[in-house]
């Protein structure tokens, strides 16, 4: 029996395990996929689990993303560049990360029908999921990246990595054709992001978090009548690949997988 995990602090939330198990199960994987909430410094214990088999393979989520790189063997290219690991699996006695997030909202993206081409996007949010949004939108070749962040120190620090990025100051506003929330703000039903909404143009308002399906942010922009989508393909899509990686079996994404996701 293999066992996989997905770590990080708050981990209540997290849905992975529903939907990991769901494929283990469909795919007569010998398999179990728990989550566990950890400190910091019990990083290096679950890589050593990792290394000596007791693990076969870990997800990353908040806010460990970085934290895991320096206990590492080696880095896929795309968790090079962003600077951010989400998947863990050990392949010839090293542990490699990668990152599974681009590609999962590169497909979200896809599905909803944006074209990133020409457009100007506003990222919200400077923390461990935020530089997986930026490559990825360059990638599929928006024209302009806007980065707002509370702490703006953390935005400048990003531009380091993308220095094609701008920078705004928090509670800013201009026209955008792409507004994507990747803050943890929402995840709490009564929070919300303090910003005006209706300045922002937008033809699609995104935002990462899935649980709640439909937080505070994506409602004032559905009252706008803006179009809203909510972060469950891009949570489903990461999913994906990291079970391909693991498993190598790409698994199906239909309405049973949909349904699981509320
Ligand atoms: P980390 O910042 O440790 O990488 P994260 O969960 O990946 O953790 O990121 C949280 C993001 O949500 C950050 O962009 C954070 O802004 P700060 O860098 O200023 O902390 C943002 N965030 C969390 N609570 C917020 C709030 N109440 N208002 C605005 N932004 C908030």
């Amino acid at each position: 029996m293999k066992n996989y995990l997905v770590i990080g602090n708050p981990i209540e939330h997290s849905l992975s395990p529903l939907l990991h198990n769901f494929w283990i199960k469909k795919y007569h994987i010998s398999a179990i996929y728990k989550k566990m909430e950890l400190e910091r410094n019990n990083i290096a214990k679950i890589i050593s689990d990792l290394r000596e088999d007791k693990i076969n393979g870990v997800n990353v989520t908040v806010p460990f993303k970085k934290d895991v790189i320096p206990f590492l063997d080696g880095m896929s290219d795309i968790a090079k560049e962003t600077n951010s690991v989400n998947t863990i699996y050990k392949k010839e006695a090293k542990v490699i990360g990668d990152n599974t997030d681009v590609y999962g909202f590169t497909t979200a993206i896809k599905l909803s029908n944006f074209h990133p081409k020409n457009k100007k996007a506003l990222i919200l949010g400077a923390g461990g999921v935020s530089p997986s949004i930026i490559f990825a939108l360059k990638k599929m070749g928006i024209s302009e990246i806007i980065l707002s962040n509370r702490t703006k120190q953390k935005a400048e620090s990003l531009k380091k990595l993308f220095p094609y990025v701008k920078i705004i100051n928090w509670g800013e506003t201009a026209k955008f054709d792409l507004i994507v929330n990747t803050t943890s703000v929402g995840i709490k039903n009564n929070e919300e992001i303090k910003l005006d909404l209706s300045e922002l143009g937008g033809d699609l308002f995104y935002d990462l978090i899935y649980n709640p399906s439909q937080t505070n942010f994506l409602k004032k922009a559905k009252k706008l009548g803006k179009k809203t989508e909510n972060g469950k393909n891009m949570f489903i899509y990461q999913a994906a690949r990291a079970f391909k990686i693991w498993h190598n079996i790409d698994p199906e994404v239909n309405s049973e997988v949909e349904d699981l996701i509320k």
